[in-house]
């Protein structure tokens, strides 16, 4: 992505000393940021209209090229740059092409126990790995909306790899998100922490928690969708501008009475499934087996796989 470092977003129309304070505030920090973003984002900011936001929109894509009609060869150049994280299990990696990508979204869906979590915890420590072991020799920053960070967990897997715990610790920033706007308020201070250092995976365990708990009922649930319709974008951007892999766990309830129903099409889920690029669906077997089945994938079969969940991490069955 070509980016002309001589100008700044003051050097965009509309954007005073103040605006630029307050686009900076909100990680809107140089030309990219904003090109990418949607005028109704901006326009929430104070001072911006409607109209104003477009006009910035538009001269920041205009300084960085972006936003316009791109020819196949670019696009496939643009591929090319695609990373993969494993994932501990080869066949898990195989159903993903190879592991999961970066410049998209991974969801991880499936009910309490399933696995997501640790998968979380191994790719924070796989993303770690020389690129010939399966890693993008890179960084990770969790946000950590249930408390369910554990770093013993990440010592344990490290050892497994050969690699020293310590480092691997220090190489992993967690960010405990007390409600929905603190960890949206993560989400975009992600993107500073990568500015520093080179992030490849951003995960946001759980992503729907908080908006569960807080947007309640039946009149709060256009207000929820549309919250999270921001924030998967936000993270969809980071996964675009740091060329990293971003992982969202989703917790979905297994509901007996939906046995011959299609337990993979959560209710209230759908703002979510359609931002995901990859959308994963766990579900419990036998001990500490546990099936993955990749769904609605834009360029991979759908499939299932048998992974294991043990003390050294996620590994075949
Ligand atoms: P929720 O967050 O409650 O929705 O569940 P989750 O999908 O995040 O589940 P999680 O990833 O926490 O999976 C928990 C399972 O991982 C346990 O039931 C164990 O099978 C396995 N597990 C967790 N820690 C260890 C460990 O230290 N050793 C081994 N062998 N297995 C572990
Ligand atoms: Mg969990």
């Amino acid at each position: 992505m070509k980016e002309k470092k001589e100008k700044s977003i003051e050097d965009l129309p509309g954007v005073g000393g103040t605006t630029a304070e307050r686009l900076r505030e909100l990680g809107y920090s140089d030309l990219m940021a904003i090109a990418v973003a949607s005028p109704a984002e901006l326009a929430e900011i104070e001072g911006i209209s409607e109209g104003t936001a477009v006009k910035i929109i538009t001269a920041a894509r205009k300084e960085v090229d972006v936003g316009g009609f791109e020819t196949g060869d670019i696009v496939m150049e643009r591929r090319k740059e695609v990373g993969k994280v494993t994932t501990g299990a080869p066949v898990l990696n195989e159903l993903m092409g190879g592991g999961f990508e970066t410049q998209g979204i991974t969801e991880l869906f499936g009910e309490f126990g399933s696995g997501k979590t640790q998968l979380a915890h191994q790719l924070a420590v796989s993303v770690q790995l020389p690129k010939d072991k399966g890693g993008l020799e890179g960084e990770a920053v969790m946000i950590d909306t249930e408390n369910t960070f554990r770093p013993e967990r990440i010592v344990q897997m490290a050892k497994a790899l050969g690699m020293d715990p310590d480092e691997a610790l220090k190489k992993i920033r967690v960010g405990r998100a007390y409600n929905s706007h603190h960890q949206m308020l993560l989400a975009e201070k992600a993107s500073e922490v990568a500015k520093e250092h080179p992030v490849r995976l951003l995960v946001v365990d759980s992503l729907t928690a908080h908006f569960r708990a807080e947007y309640v009922g039946r009149g709060a649930l256009a207000n929820r969708q549309q919250k999270i319709n921001k924030h998967m974008h936000d993270l969809l951007r980071f996964a675009y501008l740091n060329n990293a892999v971003v992982v969202a766990t989703n917790q979905v309830q297994a509901n007996p009475a939906l046995m011959f129903g299609d337990p993979t099409k959560p209710i209230g889920g759908h703002i979510v499934g359609h931002t995901a690029t990859f959308r994963i669906y766990l579900r419990k077997s036998k001990g500490s087996k546990r099936i993955a089945r990749l769904i609605d994938s834009p360029h991979l079969p759908e499939g299932e796989v048998v992974i294991l969940l043990c003390e050294d991490g996620v590994r075949d069955a």
